[in-house]
């Protein structure tokens, strides 16, 4: 293990892989104008107009700049409702790329997991991933089925350093599995690559392959969850023995091999403002039974939701998504930001992950209970220091009221996440970033904690309203 070396190349050894070509105003709006507006919006920044923040780091998806390559793609886009030349375009890049066959498009991730959980999981049955995304989690409990995160325990210790904190624990799959393999409780089993919800964590290929073994030989499919994975493939290659000398992409064939699908949100490591899709090794019956949905909610085999020009974008940007430069840069920019937060004493999930730096809202506001929200109250004081937008992944994103019992259930992890847009930001924002977390650091004890004036029952962080206590 190469733990001397979690990230690669110091990022002050090194500039931009690329040069702008086009830029887009943005304007810090004085500190009485956004009290003013996280006020109205609520206090959840998904309710603030994006014109009023400055730098924006609720998301990585969808926020990425498109390259020259890719802006002239879109010229090539074929918008034939059927046999489009786009498609077949896109799908030779997923079958070289993850060597899967057949390819059911959808306009994002989630449509992505509608069609398969839609297809797969019954009421009742139990979903085993590493840990779930929201919108993951929402699909699953949508059906009436339950979300079971199977991380390892060090992968929810957010001050040990460890190379891969989106390893599954086995032992616990097996057992799942045992459980599931007499009652047919489990529908398929899933890894989350990058795992985003505990900090943008790579996966090790070691644990991908076991995992996979296992849910193998319980006769149950092994699909990913790949909206991150050239980021994954790129942390094996720095972290993981065995895999320096390989390129990314053979990295990825060798991961994706382990499995027989994957759903993806193209938003990310595609590099493109909207797409996904759902992708099947060699299961023909599945992938017709996908087909039938992706038909009826998203549209025809050949475009599933999109114009032939995102998928003409879209091919391109998962070749440039595995751009070995690229990817040094992206992720040591995240890690550029994570160094100077750290420097400042703020606490953090470390290493840090992929796509953003996830601070620990717990550590960082110990005075606010769990139940008052302490990663929504540092969301809304991020963006009131410094028009900085962040998203907040704990107690409002993860936690829940159980529908039988009224119980409030609490997730381990309470985060403010800080996703970094792909080729959007320079490092002088992420100085202004640091800057305003430092201000915060200064006054942190008189920051008050939240509650809900409103929320729905699924997926309530979108929508939520809170007050101050
Ligand atoms: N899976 C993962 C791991 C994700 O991070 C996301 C989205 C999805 C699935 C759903 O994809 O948005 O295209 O429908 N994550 C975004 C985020 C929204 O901000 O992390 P989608």
């Amino acid at each position: 293990m190469k733990a001397d070396n979690f990230y690669g190349r110091e990022r002050e050894s090194y500039a931009e892989p690329y040069k702008i070509k086009m830029v887009e105003a943005i304007e810090l709006k004085s500190r009485e104008y956004r009290e003013k507006a996280v006020t109205e919006a609520g206090l959840n920044v998904f309710n603030l107009k994006a014109e009023d923040v400055y730098i924006d780091l609720l998301t990585d998806s969808g926020t990425g700049a498109m390259s020259n390559r890719q802006w002239s793609a879109l010229l090539l886009g074929d918008e034939s409702y059927a046999g489009a030349k786009s498609f077949f375009k896109i799908r030779d890049a997923i079958r070289d790329i993850f060597g899967y066959n057949y390819l059911v498009l959808a306009h994002q991730g989630r449509a992505a997991e509608n069609i398969l959980m839609g297809t797969l999981v019954k009421p009742g049955q139990r979903v085993l991933n590493n840990m779930h995304f929201d919108t993951t989690e929402g699909h699953v409990r949508m059906r009436d089925a339950s979300p079971l995160n199977l991380i390892r325990a060090e992968g929810l210790n957010t001050s040990l350093e460890a190379p891969f904190k989106g390893d599954m624990d086995l032992e616990k799959l097996e057992a799942e599995l045992k459980k599931g393999a007499k009652d047919g409780s489990v529908p398929f089993v899933m890894m989350t690559v990058t795992c985003n919800s505990n900090g943008g964590q790579p996966v090790s290929m070691a644990n991908i392959r076991a995992a996979s073994e296992i849910t193998h030989s319980f006769g149950l499919p092994f699909f990913f969850d790949a909206a991150r994975f050239a980021e994954n493939c790129w942390f094996i290659k720095q972290r993981e023995e065995g895999y320096t000398d390989k390129s990314v992409k053979e990295i990825a064939r060798e991961m994706f091999s382990y499995g027989d699908g994957a759903t993806m949100s193209a938003k990310k490591d595609a590099i493109i403002n909207i797409g996904g899709f759902v992708a099947v090794r060699d299961d023909e019956n599945l992938y017709n039974l996908c087909s039938q949905r992706q038909i009826q909610y998203e549209g025809f085999k050949t475009y599933g939701g999109l114009a032939g020009r995102d998928m003409e974008a879209m091919a391109a940007g998962l070749y440039e998504g595995l751009d070995e430069d690229y990817l040094e840069d992206r992720i040591g920019q995240v890690r550029y930001l994570g160094d100077r937060l750290k420097a400042l004493g703020v606490p953090l999930q470390v290493p840090f992950g992929g796509h953003g730096v996830f601070i620990d809202a717990k550590k960082c506001l110990p005075h606010i209970e769990q139940r008052f929200f302490p990663a929504q109250a540092l969301t809304v004081e991020l963006y009131k220091e410094g028009g900085v937008r962040g998203v907040e992944l704990g107690t409002c994103s993860f936690g829940h009221t159980d529908p039988v019992t009224g119980e409030e259930y609490f997730p381990e992890l309470e985060l403010m996440r800080l996703a970094i847009p792909r080729r959007v930001y320079t490092d002088r924002h992420m100085d202004m970033v640091a800057a305003a977390m430092g201000r915060i650091m200064d006054r942190k004890e008189k920051i008050r904690g939240l509650r809900l004036v409103y929320a729905p029952v699924i997926m309530r962080h979108f929508t939520a309203r809170f007050e101050w206590i």
